[in-house]
């Protein structure tokens, strides 16, 4: 039997979602408002029960295993809980780390080059610990507004628009600041004292409210150089992140691409009909590619991201060599484009070579 909310008369299973979502209510103050009503149904509660979850005013808890690490977790359903991805590999080495940040309530910033995981890792690990996510991204002119919030008219009325960062913390989901060495210094600077010990945010735009963090509220960032600034070329428009903020991250984890296995891996089960024998020619030639960008023979990187699509515009365009051109060589600089090419022709030859030979061979019938 359902159960019904004592404010609107809304019937369902379980009313900590639905309290928090239309009435802007935590199921203690609803508890407050309404003290007889219940906030999960009987059927609920001995389901939960039979599957060691407790019921709690404050949601439905569960302990998940995760990296061999006990968390606790809000089961409450929430819309902002990233969707979880089977074909997804969670790194054991970066994501035990990552995933003790969030459960000791760590502000942690990722760094790493571009495409080899960092934000989806965070949502990976969101996903299995069904913990909500505000994600947005620094770079690209994010301003303290967006940040923190407005003034602005609605219906007539003047109200305060909160941004996502008090958004968050209200909510209690994992705040993702993807390239936060994009963000403007002067933003930045509102994140300084939330990231103290005990930190909250004072809201001067808003009469000086201050907001305390939910107990569920994480901040996480992603960047892609060290916050000292872009010293390869590859990421124009990052910042040297001021001393004083890098210092305030409670944990630093630098991410590097997959080993070769798990990046194989990661593309088979993700691309379904790459076949195997070209997955593994495909991770050898990204590594010497990588080798190529340590050693400064070219500027560009070849990210996991990249490799995913030429593997899928492989099995889309049934050749190597368009899906090349197609995901990879047409986005590089001429000097690059060449040395690339030349790479992959060392370590692929054969099967580009049979394609043309296959080509030449159709254009002829
Ligand atoms: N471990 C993994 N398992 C499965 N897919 C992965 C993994 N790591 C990376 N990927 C793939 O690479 C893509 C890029 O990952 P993601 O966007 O998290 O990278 P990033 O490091 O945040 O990059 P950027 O610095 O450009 O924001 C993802 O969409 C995903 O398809
Ligand atoms: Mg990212």
């Amino acid at each position: 039997m359902k159960i019904f909310c004592g404010l609107c008369g809304y019937s369902g299973h379980e009313l900590f979602t639905h309290v928090r979502n239309v009435h802007n209510l935590t199921p203690e103050l609803y508890r407050e408002r309404c003290p007889v009503a219940p906030l999960a149904s009987e059927e609920l509660i001995r389901y939960l029960h039979d599957n060691n979850v407790q019921a709690t005013p404050a949601g439905i808890k569960k302990q998940v295993t995760l990296f061999g690490m006990q968390i606790m977790t809000d089961l409450t359903p929430d819309p902002a809980v990233p969707a979880g991805n089977e074909s997804y590999l969670l790194r054991q080495d970066i994501g035990r780390l990552a995933a003790a940040a969030v459960k000791d309530s760590e502000s942690l910033l990722l760094v790493g080059p571009t495409g080899v995981g960092k934000s989806t890792l965070v949502e990976q690990i969101a996903a299995r610990l069904n913990w909500p996510v505000v994600r947005v991204a620094a770079s690209g002119g994010l301003t303290e507004a967006d940040l923190l919030g407005e003034w602005t008219v609605r219906d007539g009325e003047t109200v305060f628009n909160y941004g996502f960062l008090p958004r968050a913390m209200k909510q209690g989901a994992i705040c993702l600041i993807d390239e936060i060495d994009g963000l403007e210094p002067s933003v930045a600077f509102s994140l300084h004292q939330l990231m103290e010990e005990n930190g909250r945010l004072v809201l001067l735009q808003n009469g000086a409210e201050i907001i305390e963090p939910h107990p569920g509220f994480r901040l996480v960032c992603t960047a892609n150089t060290l916050g000292h600034g872009d010293d390869s070329g590859l990421y124009t428009g990052t910042r040297v992140l001021n001393a004083a903020f890098l210092d305030r991250f409670n944990s630093v984890i630098e991410m590097g691409h997959l080993d070769e296995k798990s990046e194989e891996k990661v593309i088979r089960a993700g691309v379904p009909g790459f076949k195997k024998k070209t997955a593994r020619k495909l991770i050898e030639t990204a590594s010497a590619v990588r080798k190529a960008r340590e050693n400064d023979q070219v500027f560009c990187t070849l990210s996991t991201r990249r490799l995913i699509d030429i593997a899928r515009k492989t099995v889309q365009l049934g050749t190597l060599t368009e899906a090349l051109d197609a995901a990879l060589l047409a986005r590089l600089a001429p000097e690059d484009r060449a040395v690339t090419r030349e790479i992959f022709q060392r370590h692929m030859g054969d099967i580009l070579q049979k394609e043309r030979e296959e080509h030449a061979h159709e254009t002829k019938k």
